[in-house]
């Protein structure tokens, strides 16, 4: 089957590489996804192992429509009994890229209308119910200019979702975002693991999970697949089995740094949750105050961007980034992420990579720096 998988911009080559170890077949990249050829199998481990995808549509109904009407009447005839029942319920999300269809919202309820109009007509005018919340059949609409694709999402939620994260914290990074940044990083799975301004730790469980080759939704219950007729739960079962003997020992440690007491407290709440807490250590203190004991390792974070202080506060906040760096950690290498361009200059010293990303609607960037032993220069700039 046909299967569209869907990303943040600049993640696309990584989420094909991770849909490639899944054993996804014909694979091309598009804007902010990838296209590929999957069996059951394949399409039920992207969903429990892939980590930087957020959603898998499966494409079931493709025509074209030239107006309102049109699109209205063509989704009549389409036969979507065959996907769901009377009595389950359905949500309807659709996207338009179209002189034609300029409302996205409107051409979503003009295609609700058709599938309730087509069940009312054979079924004594009765219809299925709608449900956005958590609908048994999530339903796509994809228009780009006439030309409409009907698909439906195999989870029903973004899969950035691993199930860890039960508690609000103010700025948490997206769990994709995190995946990818490490994956970016290559770090090598073997080298210990700083985030030194943790917050709730995403970056922490994402990389402790890679290091294990765990799969990042093992433990997330109900997809809306599962309530489908065609679900193969003997499948499931046998792939979820699989996925757990693929879990690999790892050695690594991991630490985390953060100056609020909430945030430490929800990384061990997640770490906990994850099964993880025996490798990730937080320490509720400032960074720039923490001693560090390890002679070399990785840093990975993602500082604050400013949204909440003054400019003052953050020029200081990432010049002192940059000083703990050159006092403290020889021998490491860093990798942050970050929205504010401008602050990147104070850190004071010299990125050897920066890759440009996007955090939903946000430019942010990922730099990365080295800090030589002996020395406090770091290597040279690439633009
Ligand atoms: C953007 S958030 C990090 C979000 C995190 N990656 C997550 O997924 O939840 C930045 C964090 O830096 C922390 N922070 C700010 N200044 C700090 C300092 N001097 N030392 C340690 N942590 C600090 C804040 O408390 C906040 O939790």
């Amino acid at each position: 089957m046909e299967i569209v998988a869907k990303t943040f911009a600049g993640l696309e080559d990584l989420l094909a590489a991770e849909i490639e170890v899944a054993g996804g077949k014909k694979i091309k990249k598009i804007k902010r996804g990838v296209t590929f050829e999957g069996n059951d199998e394949c399409l039920y481990r992207c969903m429990l192992s892939l980590r930087t995808v957020l959603r898998l549509l499966i494409p079931v109904f493709k025509f074209k429509a030239h107006t309102e009407k049109d699109l209205y009447f063509k989704a009549k005839k389409l036969p979507w009994e065959e996907y769901m029942e009377l009595d389950q319920t359905f949500s309807i999300d659709c996207i338009s890229n179209s002189s034609v269809f300029t409302h996205s919202k409107f051409a979503g309820l003009r295609v609700k209308d058709a599938l309730c109009d087509r069940f009312r007509s054979r079924n004594d005018d009765k219809r299925p119910d709608v449900n956005v919340r958590n609908p048994d059949l999530p339903i796509n609409v994809h228009i780009n200019e006439l030309d409409v694709t009907i698909l439906l999402d195999v989870a029903g939620f973004s899969l950035h979702q691993r199930g860890y994260r039960k508690k609000d914290h103010m700025a948490p990074l997206n769990e994709a975002l995190a995946a990818g940044i490490i994956l970016l990083s290559g770090w090598d799975k073997k080298t210990d693991l700083l985030d030194p301004m943790c917050g709730s730790g995403t970056i922490l469980i994402e990389a402790a999970m890679i290091a294990q080759n765990f799969p990042p939704r093992l433990f997330v219950k109900s997809f809306a697949i599962e309530k489908w007729d065609n679900f193969d739960k003997q499948l499931w079962v046998a792939v979820k089995k699989q996925l757990k003997m693929e879990i690999e020992p790892s050695f690594v440690k991991f630490k985390g740094f953060d100056i609020s007491k909430k945030a430490v407290s929800m990384t061990e709440f997640s770490a906990r949750d994850m099964m993880l807490d025996d490798r990730i250590e937080v320490e509720n203190v400032d960074f720039f105050e923490a001693e560090n004991n390890w002679d070399s390792g990785f840093i990975i974070s993602n500082p604050p961007y400013g949204e909440r202080l003054k400019e003052d506060d953050i020029i200081g906040l990432y010049k002192e980034i940059g000083n703990t760096f050159k006092k403290s950690y020889s021998g490491f290498q860093a990798w942050i992420l970050s929205s504010n361009f401008e602050a990147f200059k104070f850190i004071g010293l010299k990125p050897s990579k920066k890759i440009p990303l996007k955090n939903a609607a946000l430019d942010v960037k990922l730099q990365k720096y080295e800090m030589y032993s002996g020395s406090k220069k770091a290597s040279k700039q690439v633009d």
